[in-house]
């Protein structure tokens, strides 16, 4: 937990499009007695309402939840991080764990060339939502290697370092987050920052050919989508119908539609909305869910998509970690502002950047967010409430010992991406870094396309797919996955993802 909670401070520095402290996420974590898991999703604001993001003609002002201020959930990543590290840090003082990322972000850092492309851009839009002057914005383009110095930034950490959650939701860091508010139009109140609180959840469980699989419950779709999946393949023989064969792609794609129509129909925040967790879960459901399943010939989705402001594919951004010690204690931990830099506004004097969370609200039924996912509903807006995640942190046992912890950004794809890697190594016997590396496909019902990795796949195959009805649509690369794995002999196993050259796996 230490060494989780320091990388996420640090990612908070030197990862600006998705580390964060103006965002929130979700963790899972595996310790000596069981498995648990912390939501510190942003909330709405108490004074949002359901149709905030519509004209007085009802329709949807484009651009509204995902850009500026009002786009912005209120944080919860602070208040997470603390809570976690209180309830399973070893080290004595938060400052072990933060001094690093204060002195990132003090001294600047050389940006790598991903972040430098970001960063430029972005920085028109930097420069719309931003009046004051902020380090991500320079007169010539960045390039690999300048720094990227954040002085406001390592004061708010040093406000957290000494004050702990009253450093940000309090005094200082919580005055120029509410004078940024008001500048922009923002929503958020001192009230909104004291009645924020990460929540511990139960974690939704379940097996899949004898793997213990543990997952984030709502308000992520990510572990009930994820267990539906898998118990409506179990049925199946699906090492028999090979890997990355039209045969076995069909199946996981339907159940992946299937899933994600539940999903848009019953999935929202617990702490508003009743969701039927243990029958969607329920194995009679799962099967009859499946009846109309054909090897032979693609479903309909039953529903039609506005497509009007369906603008696919977005550029976005989330970071997962996992970090695993000697005796199998695991956090996998998935964190994001969104989209790319969140709504693009930086607090003025606190130097983070704010999140746009509001778009994963279904902001009018029927109507696609950024990642082209529906809602109804159960994950309407409504002030306090948590916005429907689709993160997807994981934790697999096999025989009561640690096994795995995944996850990945990817918006709508991040839980197709994890179930893939599972039965990557479960059925097709892969190793951990051919698992990630195999490429990907999504279905999400709607739109009612199979999704896959232009580079990837066979072109008979993509043929043998179209001919079963499937619409197919390539995309440059489906989410980043990062993982470790214990292997028999005990030794751990950790990869990251080549679709991102940031990413690495470390042993000490
Ligand atoms: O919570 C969610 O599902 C989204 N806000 C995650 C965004 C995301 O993964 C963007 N990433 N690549």
């Amino acid at each position: 937990m230490d060494a989780a909670v320091a990388v996420q401070f640090a990612l908070a520095v030197v990862y600006p499009r998705a580390g964060n402290l103006g965002g929130g996420g979700f963790m899972m974590i595996r310790h000596p007695e069981g498995v648990a898991a912390l939501d510190y999703r942003e909330r709405a604001p108490l004074l949002a309402h359901r149709d905030m993001y519509l004209d007085s003609a009802g329709q949807v002002v484009e651009g509204l939840s995902l850009h500026g201020h009002l786009a912005s959930g209120v944080p919860g990543t602070v208040d997470g991080l603390l809570r976690a590290w209180e309830a399973y840090g070893q080290v004595p003082n938060l400052r072990t764990l933060i001094d690093p990322a204060i002195q990132l972000a003090e001294n600047g850092f050389p940006v790598t060339t991903t972040e430098a492309e970001r960063l430029n851009r972005f920085a028109n839009d930097f420069r719309t939502h931003n009046t004051h002057p902020i380090p991500f914005l320079k007169d010539v383009a960045w390039k690999e290697g300048d720094l990227l110095v954040q002085p406001a930034l390592a004061q708010t950490l040093h406000r957290i370092r000494e004050q702990g959650r009253e450093g940000f939701y309090n005094g200082e860091t919580a005055r120029l987050l509410l004078a940024e508010m008001n500048r922009g139009g923002g929503l958020f109140q001192q009230q909104d920052l004291d009645a924020y609180s990460a929540q511990w959840r139960e974690p939704v469980k379940g097996s899949y050919r004898g793997y213990q699989v543990y997952s984030m419950p709502p308000p992520s779709s990510g572990g009930i989508a994820l267990l539906q999946m898998l118990q409506m393949l179990e049925p199946y023989d699906l090492s028999a119908m090979q890997h990355l064969q039209a045969e076995s792609i069909h199946l996981l794609a339907e159940v992946m539609r299937r899933a994600y129509a539940d999903r848009a129909e019953y999935l929202g925040d617990t702490d508003f909305v009743e969701v039927p967790v243990e029958a969607l879960l329920d194995s009679t459901y799962l099967r009859s869910r499946m009846q109309d399943f054909s090897p032979l010939k693609a479903s309909k989705s039953k529903a039609e998509l506005n497509r009007e402001l369906l603008h696919l594919p977005a550029s976005f951004e989330t970071t997962h970690t996992s970090v695993v010690d000697a005796r199998g204690n695991a956090v996998g931990v998935t964190t994001t502002l969104n989209s790319n830099y969140g709504c693009k506004v930086v607090v003025e004097g606190a130097g983070f950047f704010l999140n746009n969370e509001m778009d994963d609200f279904s902001i009018k039924p029927g109507q696609p967010n950024q990642f082209g996912l529906v809602g109804a509903e159960a994950n309407a807006i409504e002030p306090g409430k948590r916005m429907l995640s689709s993160m997807t942190p994981t934790i697999l046992e096999k025989d009561g010992d640690f096994f795995l912890v995944l996850g990945t950004p990817g918006g709508s794809t991040i839980i197709t991406s994890v179930l893939q890697v599972l039965v990557n190594v479960i059925d097709f016997e892969l190793s951990l870094d051919q698992a990630i590396e195999a490429p990907r496909f999504h279905h999400q019902w709607l739109p009612d396309e199979l999704w896959y990795e232009q580079l990837g796949f066979e072109p008979e195959v993509l043929r043998q797919l179209e001919l079963k009805g499937h619409q197919l649509k390539a995309f440059d690369y489906i989410a980043r996955m990062k993982a470790i794995q214990r292997l028999p002999d005990g030794r751990l196993f950790g990869a990251g993802d080549f679709r991102q050259p940031d990413d690495d796996a470390r042993g000490y």
